[in-house]
């Protein structure tokens, strides 16, 4: 007898979950590029949409490549189910909008991608709900901004860009005492180094445009959890408002997730020892790695994480030097990307958190100093000479 797929191990999840051949036994995954399906009869299109037969009706809905990408998704995440979106923003918007309604309140962590806040503090407030937003590893922060409409926690860990961590058993443990949902965006630390559902989250968001595509081709998104859940919240959301990922990039990123594991890995170790580098260097007045014993959540990262990850990020001082740190580097790209097979640097207090508020960034330590690596597959030694040629001209 075949084996039952939850017990295979990730390697195996990652190639061969989700599989689904057509009769034609193709080895690689089927692109099917359509948006909408025939049926032989009006009855069976009837029976279609009455739902009594369970076939695919519009690619809004559900598509089979972008049900391979879900079905294997949610096989490496351990989560009953899965819904690809667009991007990793429409993952988050439809994670946070079928979770809340006017009149509810949310806590966030300060520390998320700056589109996240954007939604929480500038978008969410003109439907009627409220953010509070805190200091992501503070837990007794979680716990004084509950109110008695709390519904939701939303937080990031590792956080974009300083790598802050959260304690996400212990947050998950004071939503449970007022029934709120916890959603998590695992983007940094993916699949493979970390699983929030088993921390008790109820909610996992990806921008699968970051390490699950690898290559910087296409965007996508996902949201999994519980299948009743997902259901309840998400299936006539997603049908009527259309965040729908695209069959074409559905099959990019199927063949992503094949070499997710070991690319994850390497990055990791790479980013490990370049963080070392980095830390040792006189011109960086800090570094944040969530693998080294000196990162302010060593612990919690220890606890939760089984690797550091392919990001790092490190304080130049100033704007200046950052910028003649990132000018000088021939090799790695300047890029607001992350998750790729090529390095790239970012400034985020210029770039991908430009959206915050000065006051937000400094209430997360976010100075012009502080500039963000997304570590690839080069050779090291190359990476390391280019950081070196950086650090030259800070
Ligand atoms: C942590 C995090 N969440 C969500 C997103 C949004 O993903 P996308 O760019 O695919 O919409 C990003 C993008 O940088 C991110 O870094």
């Amino acid at each position: 007898m075949a084996d039952d797929p939850s017990d295979w191990e990730m390697a195996t999840r990652l190639i061969r979950g989700g599989l689904a051949r057509s009769a034609h036994g193709e080895t690689a995954e089927a692109l099917f590029l359509t948006q909408s399906f025939v049926y032989p009869t009006a009855e069976a299109a009837d029976a279609r949409f009455a739902g009594d037969d369970p076939g695919y009706i519009y690619s809004r809905y559900g598509n089979p490549t972008v049900k391979m990408f879900e079905d294997r998704l949610a096989l490496v995440e351990g989560a009953q189910a899965c819904r690809a979106t667009a991007s990793g923003m429409a993952a988050v918007q439809l994670a946070l909008t079928g979770l809340i309604c006017a009149g509810d309140h949310v806590i966030s962590g300060k520390a998320v991608f700056g589109s996240c806040r954007w939604i929480l503090n500038t978008w969410a407030p003109r439907f009627g709900v409220e953010t509070t937003a805190v200091d992501g590893p503070d837990l007794a922060a979680w716990r004084a901004a509950v109110r008695p409409n709390t519904r939701l926690f939303f937080l990031e860990s590792p956080a974009n860009p300083l790598l802050e961590m959260c304690d996400i058993a212990a947050i998950v443990a004071i939503a449970r005492e007022i029934g709120a949902k916890v959603v998590v965006d695992n983007v940094f630390a993916t699949p493979i180094f970390q699983s929030p559902l088993k921390l008790g989250a109820d909610i996992v968001v990806y921008s699968a445009t970051k390490h699950i595509d690898g290559g910087g081709r296409v965007m996508g998104g996902a949201v999994l959890g519980d299948a009743p859940l997902l259901d309840e919240a998400y299936r006539d959301l997603i049908r009527h408002t259309g965040p729908s990922l695209s069959p074409f990039n559905a099959w990019v990123l199927l063949k992503g997730l094949e070499t997710l594991d070991l690319r994850v890995r390497r990055a990791s170790q790479t980013a490990a020892t370049l963080a070392d580098l980095l830390a040792d260097h006189a011109k960086v007045r800090d570094c944040r790695y969530p693998g080294r014993s000196d990162h302010p959540q060593a612990a919690v990262a220890a606890r939760q994480m089984t690797g550091g990850g392919s990001l790092v990020a490190f304080d130049l001082g100033s704007r200046e030097a950052a910028f003649r740190f990132i000018n000088a580097m021939t090799l790695i790209d300047i890029s607001n990307n992350l998750g790729d097979a090529k390095s790239m640097v970012t400034h985020p207090s210029t770039t991908t958190h430009r959206a915050m508020t000065e006051e937000q960034r400094l209430e997360i330590g976010l100075t012009e100093g502080w500039v963000r690596l997304s570590v690839g597959l080069e050779a090291p030694a190359d990476l390391a000479r280019d950081l070196e040629r950086g650090l030259a001209a800070a």
